[in-house]
């Protein structure tokens, strides 16, 4: 044993193996975190885990340390009370030294642990912690990644604001984890709307999208290709009546002042509407609409839901993609070449195919289109082989970002309610038959949303008019 008179707090310390280790793990955690801090200070951090370590792991050793401390100190009280009378040193002066130390070493330690625990907490809020440490999550993080939101936290969505909203996403966080370490998450996970759970409010998309705005107007271009052996490229265009919450228009007809749509659903996805009640505070309208098909025959439940950003928007940010849409757009992009024949038939068949894993279907993918040509157009693929080449990883890679075979998650699995080709969408309301006692139905007009002003056309007129024909389908979103 050291001279105790020496070294008054190695000797309180070392009476007990458990403050050993308390003081062994917290100068680990605070050596090891020094060490990895200036990389994960210089950006991102692609890895996750490398996250997960040094900002969940550290901490929890770090604080571990620092209970064990003194827990040691209390189990050995007896010996060290012995120890300062039998080891003869100057009790007053050992005393004031270890209270300089645990002063400094308090401060130290409370400087490292809020930032090593702030570090935890904001960690755990990234993106990359919400997406990526969760494999289950990753066709949410996919499509994510793939959005207009993809700089945006999936916390910035996900958490309402204050108090309450952290610790309701914190609850259904360790839900969350305890399935996937039981492995009993279920597949596909069902979407928030459909469990009622963290779905972002009004408010939370006001955070960040000027009520009073939204826009005006939006001139959308689409572009589409046929199944033909030259892709045959048609453009429909649309002028959408966006407007605003001031504003008539689309948003200022749902979510304008004084405004409440509520309607109840036969499903929890809301995909059958099967009564819905409109109130105009300003003009003192109420008006409630009742589908009148047989298969949507309502049932007398009153409507409760209020009609809010997300019963349209529903996939602002995992917007999931079907095959056709997918393969038009890197076609306009150029990822496919358009000059190889039925380039966008054979794409359409193969990312329709059924694969057991993305692994298979990034085996079989490309090298069947590589064996299309081969067999089928022999002089394109000896001149063209490279684009052919490219043209395959193009299409797998809207396969690896929509169908994630192992999760359950495919082609439509989570319908998008923005529009209402690829599913009911706005005609879950505005199909022509719900219909008010007075006779009046939800309207159906084909320009009261969007006024067409061209649709499928090869080289639309109100395009050249502008002047932007070729420039805008490098332009386009969609
Ligand atoms: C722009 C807002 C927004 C952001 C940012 C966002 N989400 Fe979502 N998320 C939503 C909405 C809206 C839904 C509800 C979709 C539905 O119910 O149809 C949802 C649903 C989900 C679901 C349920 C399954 C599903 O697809 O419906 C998961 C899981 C999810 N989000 C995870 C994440 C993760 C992980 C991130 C960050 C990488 C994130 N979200 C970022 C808006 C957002
Ligand atoms: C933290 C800020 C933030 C929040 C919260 C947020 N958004 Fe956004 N949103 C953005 C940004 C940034 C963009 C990209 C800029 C742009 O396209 O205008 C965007 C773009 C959009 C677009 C345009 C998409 C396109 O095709 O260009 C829509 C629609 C949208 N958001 C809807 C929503 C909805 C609905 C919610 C709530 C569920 C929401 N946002 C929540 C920041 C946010
Ligand atoms: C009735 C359905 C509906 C509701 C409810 C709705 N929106 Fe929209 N929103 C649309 C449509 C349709 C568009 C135009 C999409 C397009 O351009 O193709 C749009 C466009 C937008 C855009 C993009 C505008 C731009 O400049 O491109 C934003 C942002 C947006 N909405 C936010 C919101 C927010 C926030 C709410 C809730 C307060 C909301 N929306 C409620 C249907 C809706
Ligand atoms: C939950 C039912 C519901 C859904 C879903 C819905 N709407 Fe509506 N919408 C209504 C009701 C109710 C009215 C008011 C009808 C009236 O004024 O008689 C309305 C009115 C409108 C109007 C004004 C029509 C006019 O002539 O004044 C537009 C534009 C519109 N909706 C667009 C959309 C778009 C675009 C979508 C899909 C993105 C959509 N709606 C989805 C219920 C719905
Ligand atoms: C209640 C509003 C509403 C009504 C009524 C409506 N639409 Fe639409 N339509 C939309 C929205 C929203 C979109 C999606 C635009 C986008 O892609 O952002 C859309 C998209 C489209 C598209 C492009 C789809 C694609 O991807 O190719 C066509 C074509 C179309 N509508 C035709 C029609 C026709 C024809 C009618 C009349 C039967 C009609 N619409 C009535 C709201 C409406």
């Amino acid at each position: 044993m050291p001279e105790p008179n020496q070294r008054p707090t190695w000797f309180l310390i070392s009476q007990h193996w458990l403050s050993v280790t308390g003081v062994v793990l917290v100068i680990t955690a605070v050596l090891t975190w020094i060490f990895i801090l200036p990389v994960q200070l210089r950006g991102h951090v692609d890895n996750p885990y490398a996250g997960l370590v040094a900002f969940v792991l550290l901490p929890v050793v770090f604080f571990g340390g620092l209970v064990l401390t003194p827990i040691g100190l209390f189990l050995a009280k007896r010996r060290i009370r012995h120890g300062f009378s039998s080891g003869g040193f100057d009790r007053k002066n050992a005393l004031r030294r270890i209270a300089i130390v645990v002063g400094v070493t308090t401060v130290l330690n409370i400087l490292i642990g809020t930032q090593v625990s702030y570090r935890a907490v904001s960690h755990m809020e990234t993106p990359q912690f919400c997406g990526g440490t969760c494999h289950v999550m990753a066709p949410e993080y996919a499509a994510y990644q793939n959005s207009p939101h993809s700089r945006v936290e999936c916390v910035g969505c996900h958490v309402a604001p204050g108090a309450s909203g952290w610790v309701s996403s914190k609850a259904a966080g360790t839900r969350q984890l305890v399935e996937t370490i039981l492995k009993s998450s279920p597949k596909p996970i069902p979407s928030a709307i459909e469990t009622n759970r963290l779905v972002p409010a009004r408010e939370t998309c006001e955070h960040c999208h000027w009520p009073e705005k939204f826009s005006g107007v939006n001139l959308r271009v689409l572009t589409k290709y046929a199944p033909d052996e030259t892709n045959t490229r048609t453009q429909t265009v649309l002028l959408m009546m966006v407007g605003g919450d001031k504003y008539k228009g689309i948003h200022g007809a749902h979510v304008g002042p004084g405004i409440h749509i509520r309607f109840a659903a036969s499903d929890p996805k809301r995909q059958t509407i099967t009564r819905v009640q409109y109130e105009n505070e300003s003009s003192g309208l109420k008006e409630e609409f009742v589908a009148s098909d047989s298969q949507k025959a309502a049932p007398d439940g009153t409507a409760t839901i209020e009609m809010q950003c997300v019963d349209c928007h529903n996939r602002p940010t995992h917007t999931f993609e079907m095959p056709e849409p997918g393969l038009d757009k890197a076609l306009a992009l150029g990822e496919i070449a358009v000059t190889l024949p039925y380039v966008k038939k054979e794409s359409a068949q193969l990312l329709q195919a059924t694969y057991t894993s993305q692994a298979e279907a990034s085996e079989k993918i490309p090298s069947q289109l590589n064996a299309y040509y081969q067999q089928n157009y022999p002089s394109v693929y000896s001149q063209r082989g490279a684009e052919v080449d490219r043209a395959g990883k193009a299409v797998l890679a809207i396969y690896n970002r929509n169908v994630f075979p192992e999760l359950g998650v495919t082609w439509g699995t989570y319908p998008n309610n923005l529009g209402h080709t690829e599913s009911p969408g706005c005609f879950r309301c505005h199909d022509g038959s719900h219909t008010s006692s007075s006779g009046k139905t939800i309207p159906q007009d084909c320009n009261s949303c969007h006024e067409p002003l061209a649709m499928d056309e090869a080289s639309p007129e109100i395009l050249q008019k502008l002047g932007i024909a070729e420039r805008i389908s490098a332009l386009q979103r969609k």
